[in-house]
């Protein structure tokens, strides 16, 4: 069994707050609908900086943090599904900033699954023992993609930044990832290429639709419904799936962070598992949805309020565009 041991956190958080009174200046919302269905009171927007900025932030914390030399990094994962560039990788970026000469960069992209993703890469990476230290970042910058005149979607999502450095450990880790590919539709930005594409969309059937130039499908589009559905099942199944696997119950879990998109999806993926309140972690009436920063945006606020003990059983989970999925549970 080889774990991993988190030695180190940072986040990032834009100043500007946007609180669900602002919406209701240009919406037809209310900060009692919002609170209500969301959960969420107010979110941070990046007004002035690019996403690269926030990612750069939250891993120099990381790294100070941890207490490394940023040349004994051996590889960075980014985290964003919100990028500045298609290329390089936003880890490329962070690599200069942070001075990780030696590392090798990539990027991962499943969403607000992505931290999960990132971390359970990490662990993979760190079993061949050619790895040693790995800065994780998840930087998002939601608000680039959202149509702030969709009442249902805008109010959901904010900016920032978390990270967190891993290395290896012999504590149990267990972990699972998923996707459903099948409904990919109902959470989704597209890339804007219809400028540069010869080709009527009746030549590419699978894009059918999607090849809309209106500007509005620019902006990220969902199904609020289907995904809320898919949430609630994939969180609960994901986690039971982790349990079982380290012969876990759910008594034996110290701490859940799940993805924060709706109070309300937490609160009956968690109630379905039997798992205790108090031992479920959410930040999402401060900042929204952050996408795949909600976990080590969260993982680095209870680290600095000093609630994570050596030994804990921790369980991440969440779920995202894709529709992606998965679970960990890690003793740290
Ligand atoms: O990381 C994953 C990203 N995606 C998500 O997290 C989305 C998951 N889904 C959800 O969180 C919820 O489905 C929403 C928050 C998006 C919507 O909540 P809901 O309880 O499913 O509301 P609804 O869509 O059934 O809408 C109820 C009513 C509708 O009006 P009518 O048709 O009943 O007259 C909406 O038009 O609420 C209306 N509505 C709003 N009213 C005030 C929708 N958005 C708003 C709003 N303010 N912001």
């Amino acid at each position: 069994m080889v774990g991993i041991d988190i030695i180190g956190t940072g986040s990032y958080i834009p100043e500007f707050i946007a609180d669900n009174e602002k919406f209701s200046n240009f919406l037809d919302t209310s900060d009692e609908w919002i609170t209500t269905r969301t959960g969420i009171k107010e979110r941070r927007i990046m007004t002035d900086k690019p996403n690269y900025y926030m990612g750069i932030k939250a891993a120099e914390k990381a790294i100070g943090d941890a207490k490394i030399d940023p040349k004994s990094i051996d590889l960075i994962l980014v985290s964003s599904c919100s990028p500045d560039f298609f290329y390089p990788s936003m880890s490329c970026l962070v690599q200069k900033a942070v001075g990780a000469d030696n590392a090798a960069c990539f990027d991962v992209n499943s969403a607000c699954t992505g931290f999960i993703s990132a971390l359970d890469i990490a662990q993979k990476y760190l079993l061949t023992n050619q790895y040693n230290t790995i800065l994780i970042v998840a930087t998002e910058r939601l608000s680039n993609h959202l149509d702030y005149t969709d009442r249902s979607m805008c109010i959901l999502f904010g900016d920032a930044a978390g990270a967190a450095v891993v290395k290896k450990s012999d504590k149990p880790y267990y972990s699972m990832l998923g996707a459903s590919g099948d409904e990919f539709k109902a959470l989704y930005c597209k890339v804007d290429y219809k400028a540069n594409c010869p080709f009527h969309e009746d030549e590419m059937p699978f894009y059918n639709g999607l090849f809309d130039t209106e500007s509005k499908k620019r902006y990220l589009q969902s199904d609020g419904h289907a995904v809320y559905k898919f949430a609630v099942n994939a969180m609960n199944n994901a986690v039971r799936k982790v349990m079982e696997m380290g012969g876990y119950t759910i008594d034996d879990i110290d701490l859940v962070i799940p993805h924060q998109a709706n109070l309300r999806i937490i609160a009956k993926a968690t109630d379905m598992l039997g798992i205790d309140n108090s031992k479920v972690y959410t930040n999402i009436q401060r900042f929204g949805n952050v996408s795949s920063a909600c976990i080590p945006v969260a993982l680095d606020e209870l680290k600095r309020e000093g609630r994570l003990r050596n030994g804990m059983k921790v369980c991440f989970v969440g779920f995202g565009a894709g529709l992606t999925y998965g679970a960990i549970i890690a003793e740290i």
